[in-house]
């Protein structure tokens, strides 16, 4: 167990809720503050509400619990911002900078901040390099756009130690994502594992980069682990786990489940889709603390299938 206090802010998203149990196991029980707007059904550990728009409540409970290590995961994903893009914008901006002032303010020592695959936009092609081009094209992405250039300033500024990823979409059974274009990579499971016909937003063809859920909790501490010399960006990392379309990953699940059934039906996410590149080169990942993913499409599905079938009691 390691002398850390660490603050999770959106413990009950889809990356959270998952992220507060890991760090549980690595750090005990003890030594992570779940924080989220809304109370959990069942709390588990130490949990309090917190709206991070208040700079002051976060203030609070950072020295209540001499918090040392912030991570910051509550935000309004691509699809849903386009809602209310002044929303979204106050909302994904205004916690971030309580974030950051409360972390400098109260000497904390790390701060993991996500970014997403949606900071690029039409001037990449295929492929994102670590340092390509970032115009994109939701509020969603411009607000990652922006809190990645304020993290390498307060970095800059004032020391401050702050690291990020860029996830793709990240896909996993403990818990759904909400608002997201590549939310449909999560329910297509779901559906596949109960026999219903899924119904797809995006065209058949539409290549995205995707994560499984255990390799983007590996890459996070991974990162956040490595000695601080390591670290040589301070924008956000790329990170790539796998990339597929919608007819990859419904022929990778028709191997376990040969009926399984696909419409599809795009929507307005398939332009945001479009906006964003098929495949992310993580080579400086790679090269400066040693990312590799585990999890290949196939690997995923097997695993994705038989843990849904325990979760919806289908096991025979
Ligand atoms: N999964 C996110 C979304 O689709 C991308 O970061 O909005």
């Amino acid at each position: 167990m390691k002398a850390e206090c660490i603050l999770v802010i959106g413990a009950n998203g889809q990356i959270g809720s998952v992220l507060v149990e890991y760090l549980r196991e690595i750090y005990g029980l003890g030594k992570v503050v779940a924080t989220d707007i809304r109370m959990p059904d069942y709390p588990s550990g130490i949990f309090e509400q917190l709206d991070a728009t208040d700079a002051r409540a976060m203030a609070d409970i950072v020295r209540k619990y001499s918090v040392t290590q912030i991570y910051h995961l509550a935000a309004i994903l691509s699809a849903k911002g386009e809602q209310d893009p002044l929303r979204t914008w106050h909302i994904n901006m205004q916690t971030y900078f309580n974030v950051l002032e409360v972390a400098r303010e109260n000497g904390v020592g790390k701060v993991f901040y996500p970014s997403s695959i949606a900071v690029f936009g039409d001037h990449v092609d295929d492929i994102a390099e670590q340092w390509s081009y970032l115009d994109p094209a939701t509020v969603y992405g411009i607000s990652k756009t922006a809190g990645e250039n304020w993290s390498n300033y307060y970095f800059k500024r004032y020391g401050l130690d702050i690291r990020s990823l860029r996830y793709p979409g990240i896909i996993g059974y403990q818990s759904m994502p909400g608002g997201g274009t590549t939310d449909y990579a999560v329910d297509i499971y779901h559906k596949a594992v109960n026999n219903e016909v899924f119904e797809c937003f995006l065209k058949p063809d539409t290549t995205l980069p995707m994560i499984y859920i255990s390799d983007a909790m590996d890459a996070t501490v991974r990162l956040m682990e490595a000695p601080a010399e390591k670290i040589r960006v301070r924008t956000s990392y790329n990170l790539a786990g796998m990339s597929f379309s919608p007819e990859e990953i419904a022929a990778s699940i028709r191997k376990h489940l040969p009926d399984f059934s696909i419409q599809y039906k795009p929507d307005f996410r398939q332009a945001i889709a479009d906006s964003w590149p098929k495949e992310i080169d993580d080579s400086q990942a790679r090269k400066d603390w040693g990312w590799r993913p585990a999890y290949s499409l196939d690997k995923m599905t097997e695993e994705m299938i038989a843990e849904l079938r325990k979760k919806y009691d289908l096991v025979n």
